[in-house]
């Protein structure tokens, strides 16, 4: 048994490769962008790749290598269940209806009439996001009919940038200011962005539909709970101050006791049903108390969750202590491919 691993740097690939080592897992280095990947594959496995929604080739072409690989026979982390919906906010809307998840009531516009005729009769405030992003960067409150009414304008003209510089910057600085990076940081990371900015100049604009979610008031903080095979773990973030978004906010709790184990199962549930290898979820409560899913996402960052307390099993048995999430994803397909 041979895995296939890409390696990237930030990426999952590192733990995996470190794991792969330790347990004496056989695995090869295989570079998904070189044009004969397929070849490359083909005494391997599987294939463990971490593509990420900020690098545009992997938008370009992940899911379809993935679909692909499946298609000779072999394993893939994420495999295509998992990773197809990725990234894709409307894909999830369709999919969590689908097979009646809990999703915050969702709405979807590929007409510029058919929103202006919704627009004249809901309620607001609204909650806008385009498909992509993450970080909240693409999230937004909508408070008024005359201000959906003028994103109904841009989304059927010039569209929305995926990558909105002045937001990027504005969140930097209030990171600063929490003490959350310094300048240092700050200059590092924005280089890196000017430099590499071929991500943000190669993303398209985002145009020809609308999306809108129902507004859930009142959370403090969004419950982010991932599920790997049959483990889960958990994290609250909590909102920006003056603001309704927790994700990229910053502010972290981790403690047992912050999570309510309805958001567990029903994590553990869905994941079942869309048969997904693992799915990090993201829940805030309705005016009765109720959990509500607001999105979906295979991928996740890394660091943020090494503080996590333990997790639990799907008979709700929690395991108190560290744990490393991605020796998981190998465990899942070393138990595969068995
Ligand atoms: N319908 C909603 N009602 C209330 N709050 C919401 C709603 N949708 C999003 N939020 C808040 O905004 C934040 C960002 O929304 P969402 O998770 O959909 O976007 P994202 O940028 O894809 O996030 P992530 O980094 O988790 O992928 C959430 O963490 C939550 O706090
Ligand atoms: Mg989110």
């Amino acid at each position: 048994m041979k895995i296939g691993i890409h390696e990237s740097k930030g990426s999952f690939s590192k733990r995996w490769i470190a794991y792969c080592e330790r347990l004496s897992i056989q695995y090869k280095i295989v570079d998904c962008y070189a044009s004969d990947i397929v070849q490359q594959l083909s005494d391997c496995d599987a294939l463990m790749w971490h593509f990420h929604q900020e690098n545009y080739r992997d938008t370009l072409f992940a899911k379809q290598l993935i679909a692909s690989v499946e298609a000779m026979g072999k394993k893939a982390f994420p495999d295509i269940r998992t990773c197809w919906h990725f990234d894709d906010k409307v894909g999830q809307k369709y999919l969590l209806e689908a097979i009646n998840a809990p999703l915050v009531p969702t709405y979807i516009f590929y007409d510029s009439r058919d929103a202006y005729n919704w627009i004249k009769q809901a309620e607001f405030p609204k909650v806008f996001k385009l498909k992509v992003g993450a970080g909240s960067t693409n999230v937004r409150l909508v408070k008024s009919e005359k201000e959906a009414r003028r994103l109904v304008k841009i989304a059927f003209s010039n569209g929305f940038p995926v990558f909105d510089r002045w937001n990027n910057l504005r969140e930097r600085y209030r990171k600063v200011k929490e003490g959350k990076d310094d300048f240092m940081g700050i200059l590092k990371k924005d280089l890196v962005v000017f430099l590499s900015s071929q991500d943000s100049k190669m993303g398209h604009p985002q145009k020809g539909y609308l999306y809108f979610q129902d507004f859930i008031e009142g959370n403090d903080s969004d419950t982010r709970i991932i599920v790997i095979g049959d483990k889960a773990f958990a994290m609250k973030r909590l909102v920006r101050k003056g603001d309704f978004r927790a994700s990229g906010s910053g502010n972290f709790k981790y403690e047992k006791e912050e999570f309510d184990e309805r958001c567990i199962k029903i994590a553990f549930e869905t994941t079942e049903k869309i048969k997904a290898q693992c799915v990090a979820y993201d829940f805030v409560f309705d005016q009765s108390g109720n959990p509500l899913i607001l999105e979906i996402s295979y991928g996740f960052k890394i660091k943020v969750y090494d503080p996590c307390t333990g997790y639990w099993d799907k008979d709700m048995n929690w395991y108190p202590g560290n744990f490393i999430p991605q020796e998981w994803m190998v465990e899942l397909m070393v138990k595969n491919l068995k």
